[in-house]
Parts: C-alpha cells; structure tokens; sequence
C-alpha cells in the first residue's frame, strides 16, 4: 500500500517568525488531513522549532553523511534526529548542481540514513538538454542506480523517491501528464525488476511547478503518489489547496 504524500520544499525560503505563522495557519485550516501525509522540509535553523509542535512531518533538506567531524557547515544524521527530524530529502538538482553532490556522495548519505534507519526521499530528474536528446529514461536510470538500487528489500520502507525534471523546477512549465506517467512508470518498473513486490510499494512524488491548477491532473496519473512542492509551498493555504487535488 502506497502513501498519498503532499510534501512542502520550502528551501532557502522564510524567518523564523513566518516559518512560525505558517504551522499555525497550517493547523488552523478546518480541512480533513487525516488520507494524506503532510510533510514539511524546512530549512535547518527552524527544524527545532517546528518539530516541537508535534503537528506535522518535518523533515531536512539535506545531511552529512557522517556522524560527526571536521565539517564545517554542514549537519548529521544524528543532529538533526536529535531535533525531532523525521526525514530528510537527498539528491535535490539544486544540490547537484549548485552543490556539485556526485552520485557516489548522494550513496553515502542513503546509506547513512538506513543505518540510522531514517526515512528519505531521493530526487531524480532530468535537464532540458538531456530530455531534448531523448535520454532522460536513461539518465534517471543511472541516478537511481548509483544511489538506490543497492538497498536491501528491507530497507524499502525508508524510501520515498521524488521525479523532478530540472526544467519544470521553478519555471512554471510543468511536465505534461504524458510525460509525468512515462517516467514514473519507468521508475515503477526499475524498482519492480530491482526490488520484485517489495518495489511497487515505493511512493513516487512528481515535483516542478505544481500548483492549484496542475494538480488534479498531475495527480491523477495512476503511478503519482503525490508532490514536493517547492513555490506553491510558501503559503499554508495555497498548500493545503493542493490536498484537495488528490
Ligand atoms: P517548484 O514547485 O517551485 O517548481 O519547486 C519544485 C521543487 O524543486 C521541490 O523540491
């Protein structure tokens, strides 16, 4: 049984008092939240905070995959977890690419949250030049073989993994929804033929400009189990408006 996740991206976004505003417009929404996860990724100096009201997922946008050390800036596992973090995302593009993340070092971070045994989800997607050529099924293939694919059946329920095509992130051009259900039943079948049974249990979250008026059809897709949201995010309401898309 796959999970409906609604998950908000709010990256490098909001202060603290508006982080604040958010949760409790969140919470204050008469509206039934009880068939979808919410979940929310929230930059790291408000994830205390934010996880102390109990309400709702929160989750990192990114870890070290070390537990401690000589690494300045940076945050582990075990930090975040202490905080009440309950998930963290790994592989965003705009950490392959402003960040330079390699496939190898995106392993290390999956394989530091199964050992701490913390859910994740994995972003794939492809650039515009990549799908131009018509290598954007190979492309994610690779991703998720370098990163993913090594799990351990077991380890299958920390996974959620999220397609966002680097295009659509931010733009307002949205994948169409014949391109959404190719890749995600792609990916449907990578981790069928990789993991058997155990694989289609994995949810698969499209990402990239949803909005009020993209949703219903975005998640409509029989093989979508829901969305990372990033600008729609922002605002509490626009947000929860999504929920009603499902
Ligand atoms: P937008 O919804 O702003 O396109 O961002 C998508 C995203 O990157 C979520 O992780």
């Amino acid at each position: 049984m796959r999970n409906k996740i609604l998950a908000a991206n709010w990256k490098m976004n909001l202060t603290a008092s508006e982080a604040h505003d958010w949760l409790v417009e969140f919470n204050e929404i008469d509206s039934d939240k009880s068939n979808i996860e919410f979940r929310l990724y929230a930059p790291n100096i408000f994830l205390s905070d934010l996880a102390k009201s109990q309400s709702m997922h929160i989750g990192a946008q990114n870890v070290h995959p070390s537990d401690s050390g000589a690494f300045t800036g940076e945050v582990s596992i075990l930090q975040l977890v202490s905080v009440g973090t309950q998930s963290v995302l790994i592989g965003h593009s705009e950490r392959r690419s402003y960040f330079h993340e390699s496939d190898a070092f995106l392993k290390e971070k999956v394989d530091a949250c199964v050992k701490h045994k913390l859910p994740f989800i994995f972003c794939c997607g492809e650039s515009l030049e990549i799908r131009e050529k018509d290598e954007h099924l190979s492309f994610i293939s690779a991703q998720l073989s370098a990163a993913i694919l090594h799990l351990n059946t077991s380890d299958l329920s920390l996974l959620t993994i999220a397609y966002e095509p680097i295009w659509a992130i931010g733009t307002g051009q949205t994948a169409d929804t014949d391109q959404i259900n190719e890749v995600h039943a792609f990916i449907r079948k990578v981790l069928r033929e990789s993991f058997s049974e155990d694989g289609v249990n994995v949810s698969i979250l499209y990402g990239g400009s949803v909005n009020a008026s993209n949703a219903k059809s975005i998640f409509a897709c029989p093989d979508v189990d829901g969305g990372l949201i990033g600008g729609a995010s922002l605002n509490a309401s626009n947000f929860l408006e999504l929920a009603s898309s499902f």
